[in-house]
């Protein structure tokens, strides 16, 4: 199984159990296993037996910007990836997609690897928007100089934290419209990734799809013994 698993702690856990959730993971090791904590456990969560990741940074590398952490100071710590443009930080914090591009700019420039977060919301689509938001989403985001080992995380909105996961068949149509998008305009094969509401229920099937090279795991990672049981499912595929 070499497919990617990337859990999105959100704003969750105290430092005890964050602490309990690395002894668990290491004692348990999830292959190409990739951990968003909140930023203050950044530095306690890192590991050998798996990788850690930002779930955002701020896109100037030092100055007076209150209550923000950069790309550059990321690197320092010893993170080497960082979500960017999550449907969150986007909904609630009003990040644009001008805010997004400069933000996949400065990880670039700091070398951190960008998991790009993309996805429609449910009034786009109802009214079959889906792939010209994705395209919108990707084009904004991205200038022609994007790394080779960019990800990106296919969200859809409405899927995320709500139960309601996209069919297999969408999660296709818009995984293989993105990984041809990438191709033919940038001459790129990124890493696509499903997120939303994914469960020890579904993610058998949805790893199994050929056009899923991981999924970013929200509210189903918080307790690190389910991660290990979701692991448990899919490591034979
Ligand atoms: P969820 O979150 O798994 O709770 O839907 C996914 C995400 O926010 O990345």
């Amino acid at each position: 199984m070499d497919k990617l698993i990337v859990a999105n702690l959100k704003m969750n856990l105290d430092k005890e159990q964050i602490l309990n959730y690395k002894k668990v993971i290491e004692n348990n090791p999830i292959q190409n296993l990739i951990i968003c904590p909140p930023d203050i456990y950044l530095d306690m969560m890192i590991s050998d037996e798996y990788n850690v990741c930002a779930q955002d940074a701020y896109y100037m590398d030092e100055g007076a910007y209150t209550g923000e952490i950069s790309f550059l100071q990321l690197k320092e710590l010893g993170v080497n990836y960082s979500l960017v443009g999550h449907s969150e930080r986007r909904k609630l914090f009003n990040e644009t997609n001008e805010v997004t591009a400069l933000k996949i700019d400065a990880s670039i420039r700091n070398k951190i690897t960008p998991i790009l977060c993309i996805g429609e919301n449910l009034k786009e689509r109802e009214s079959n928007k889906t792939l010209e938001i994705i395209k919108d989403e990707i084009e904004d985001a991205l200038s022609k100089n994007i790394p080779n080992d960019l990800i990106i995380a296919y969200e859809p909105v409405w899927a995320i934290g709500t139960g309601n996961t996209a069919t297999l068949d969408d999660i296709k149509t818009s995984h293989s419209y993105i990984k041809s998008f990438m191709k033919d305009t940038y001459k790129k094969d990124v890493k696509v990734l499903y997120g939303g509401s994914v469960t020890l229920s579904n993610i058998y099937e949805i790893m199994n799809l050929d056009e899923v090279d991981g999924v970013l795991i929200g509210g189903a990672s918080k307790d690190p013994n389910n991660l290990i049981d979701m692991y448990n499912k899919i490591k034979k595929s």
